[in-house]
């Protein structure tokens, strides 16, 4: 991989000036970047809303593949593809001409309103790809769980729902009431009643048991508990769950807790209403992540790299359950052209790829690799995942959490040229664009565990 351009260049340090904007300096790092770049984090920093999070001060600019260049031209190995958005990765030519092509003919309809070819031909392919008769369209993943949620109260006429600790389902006030992930998400915001229960979080189990011998007992608590003492089911509407939890740790449940849970709603009449809008979209090596746990909820929640980086969400269930009439729920842009065009090319892309196979395999190159460096380094408590959506629990000697540790070695991280992201408490999140090679994949780790050398400190 080569260096960028701006490595070497002349360094710009704002750290010393006294008129410092206090959220530049939180970001701190600046003495790393060129010229171009800070430019943009200073006037970012005056203009946008405080907010948004920021880990290390990257301004992007271009990206291909799995690589990804900043405003000043260096490089970096990309482990985030924009939140499990790039699967396809970036600059995908395929997904550029379809994009281009429609963009010639038109950009917008309000697929609400009038009919399409685009929106209908990825509908085709996604029944095709998961089974389900019916779609429905929307912008993001929020508003996919949020449509979700909505069609499990109208067809059921139940108002309460069921969620895990540690999910992540989106931020606004619906999505948001079932998102167990961080207090601060949920500061001052009233939502729909949602009992929480535990995910099979094994390497912490949180109610001390040891799997197997558990017989998943964290699951069991819904009939177990929930529905004895807290809320009957036949006020519940439905139980959401992430087939893996994203933004609460890239944690894998074992494999019958998927199953379980399907029983315990079957066995209760309430729906089960999968949310993939991170492990979604062949991110596990099959289509849909729930096919790897043997089970088809009720509703499948998409987004992220359904859009293949244009917004782009949908909801997917059969026909006995999507019949809610016209006018119930609807919204402007869901099955918007351009998106439509790009999500089915990036469908199609990964289908003739075989892309699922491959984000197997190096999924468990990767692994392999990040165990190998636990000996070395005994902060990597914990290596797990399923196809490229890994994660790396840094922890303290007694195996206690260590976000400080995480932070620092992420920074680092860019420091190297690689792009890292962390979730959960203690997390580093490997979830690159499904089309990184093995040789990027091994220099981004090289990378890696120079990043960990140095977090550690
Ligand atoms: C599992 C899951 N659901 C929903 C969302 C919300 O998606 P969006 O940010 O597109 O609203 C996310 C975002 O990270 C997610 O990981």
């Amino acid at each position: 991989m080569n260096k960028g351009k701006g490595e070497g260049k002349e360094v710009h340090s704002k750290e010393s000036t006294e008129i410092m904007n206090p959220r530049m300096q939180e970001i701190g790092m600046l003495d790393t970047i060129g010229p171009r770049s800070l430019e943009v984090i200073e006037e970012d920093c005056e203009v946008m809303s405080a907010c948004e999070t920021r880990p290390y001060p990257l301004v992007v600019d271009r990206a291909k593949g799995s690589v990804v260049t900043d405003l000043d031209g260096r490089e970096y190995i990309d482990f985030v593809a924009g939140i499990a958005v790039l699967n396809a990765g970036h600059s995908n030519p395929a997904v550029k001409a379809a994009i281009s092509a429609q963009l010639e003919k038109m950009t917008h309809c309000c697929s609400a309103d009038f009919f399409a070819e685009p929106p209908l031909k990825l509908a085709r392919k996604l029944r095709e790809l998961s089974g389900y008769s019916k779609v429905f369209y929307c912008n993001s993943g929020t508003e996919a769980v949020e449509a979700a949620i909505k069609l499990a109260i109208w067809k059921t006429k139940k108002q309460n729902l069921i969620g895990f600790y540690n999910s992540f389902h989106g931020r606004t006030l619906g999505s948001l009431s079932l998102t167990s992930s961080k207090a601060r998400q949920k500061e001052h915001f009233p939502g729909i009643r949602t009992v929480h229960t535990h995910y099979a979080y094994c390497y912490r189990c949180p109610l001390n048991l040891e799997y197997p011998g558990c017989g998943v007992e964290c699951v069991k608590q819904i009939e177990n508990l929930i529905f004895r003492k807290e809320l009957n089911p036949e006020d519940t509407a439905a139980v959401f769950v992430e087939p893996i939890q994203g933004e609460g740790g890239y944690i894998v449940p074992p494999p019958e807790f998927h199953k379980e849970l399907r029983k315990i709603c079957n066995d209760n009449d309430v729906l089960l209403a999968a949310d993939e809008v991170q492990a979604g979209c062949f991110r596990t090596g099959l289509f849909l992540a729930m096919e790897n746990f043997g089970v088809k909820p009720d509703i499948s929640c998409l987004a992220k790299a359904l859009g293949a980086g244009l917004p782009m969400g949908a909801i997917l269930a059969d026909a006995s359950l999507m019949d809610w009439p016209p006018g119930v729920h609807s919204n402007t842009f869901g099955g918007n052209l351009l998106a439509s065009a790009g999500s089915l090319a990036a469908l199609e892309f990964m289908e003739k790829e075989n892309i699922g196979a491959h984000a197997q395999s190096l999924g468990s190159h990767i692994q392999q690799r990040l165990r190998e460096l636990q000996d070395s380094y005994p902060c990597i408590g914990d290596v797990r995942g399923l196809g490229l959506m890994i994660g790396a629990e840094i922890v303290k000697p007694d195996k206690s959490i260590d976000p400080a540790t995480r932070n620092r070695i992420v920074r680092e991280g860019y420091k190297q040229g690689i792009m890292l992201l962390g979730c959960g408490e203690s997390v580093i999140r490997f979830s690159p664009p499904l089309v990184m090679t093995e040789e990027e994949a091994d220099a981004g780790l090289e990378r890696f565990e120079e990043a960990v050398k140095r977090g550690v400190g």
